[in-house]
């Protein structure tokens, strides 16, 4: 699978099969996760991935994270999945990988979503499926739960990913699902081209259409530089 592949097939996965997943498949993704770019002003050595492994045992801190929500939450709003019966905090995953940042360093979080994202990519990639899970971090707030699963003084788990080969295979998400709405999915050009520099507002994916009002530059009209653009290209030269 190559990365386009991975990066839009990618799904969330919500069952797994009764398949323990092997330490060195861990380590592989482990690996590919701290491949993720960073910043300079980062610190060394960033991560802490924390490894949990046993269905058994992933599940009953699923029910403990639950309920720790629910004696724990600022606010009902939010937290409504606690109360519900049938919500699974890690989904039946036989592993749980929990990515900490170090304390005091300036890109901590972004560090770990950057490599949570890779390790969401790497797993699919490799015919794993995995799910992205903020409903324990609450408990995992709770100094008595990182002496638990013996995260050290010093590390923040900022991102929880539960891994297991699937059970199920969601289909990819439509192109446009989230691409085409919202002010998060546009994109503006500003282009060279043979007339000129051109800019306008394109709505990702760019099927071939820009977008025009709600004060966005109008629509372009030939494109010569984007091909996604198709034959829609900015109009307004400047
Ligand atoms: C920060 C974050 C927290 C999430 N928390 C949960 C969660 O607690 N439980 C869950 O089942 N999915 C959780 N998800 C997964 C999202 O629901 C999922 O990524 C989104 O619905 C898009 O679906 P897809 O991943 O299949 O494309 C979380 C994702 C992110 C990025």
């Amino acid at each position: 699978m190559d990365a386009i592949e991975a990066i839009r097939g990618r799904r969330s996965i919500r069952r797994f099969r009764n398949r323990p997943v092997s330490r060195d498949l861990i380590e592989e993704i482990i690996r590919d996760a701290a491949s993720a770019p960073y910043s300079f002003v980062s610190l060394p050595q960033p991560w802490l991935f924390a490894v949990v492994q046993g269905r058994d045992r992933i599940a009953r801190y699923g029910e403990i994270a639950k309920s720790y929500a629910r004696d724990h939450r600022p606010q009902v709003k939010n937290y409504e999945w606690a109360d519900r019966p049938d919500f699974s905090v890690f989904h039946g995953a036989p592993a749980l990988l929990i990515i900490c940042g170090r304390e005091g360093n300036p890109e901590g979080r972004g560090e770990c979503e950057r490599a949570g994202q890779n390790v969401a990519l790497s797993a699919h990639a490799r015919g794993l499926g995995s799910c992205w899970v903020g409903s324990p971090n609450l408990w995992l707030g709770d100094p008595a739960t990182r002496a638990e699963l013996d995260i050290p003084n010093g590390f923040i788990p900022h991102v929880v990913c539960v891994l297991g080969y699937p059970a199920h295979r969601p289909d990819p998400p439509p192109p446009t699902s989230r691409a085409s709405s919202g002010p998060g999915a546009t994109a503006r050009w500003s282009l060279d081209s043979p007339q000129g520099r051109r800019s306008g507002w394109a709505s990702a994916p760019f099927a071939g259409r820009w977008e025009s009002g709600s004060g966005h530059p109008p629509p372009p009209s030939a494109c010569a530089i984007c091909p996604l653009a198709g034959n829609s290209a900015p109009s307004r030269s400047s």
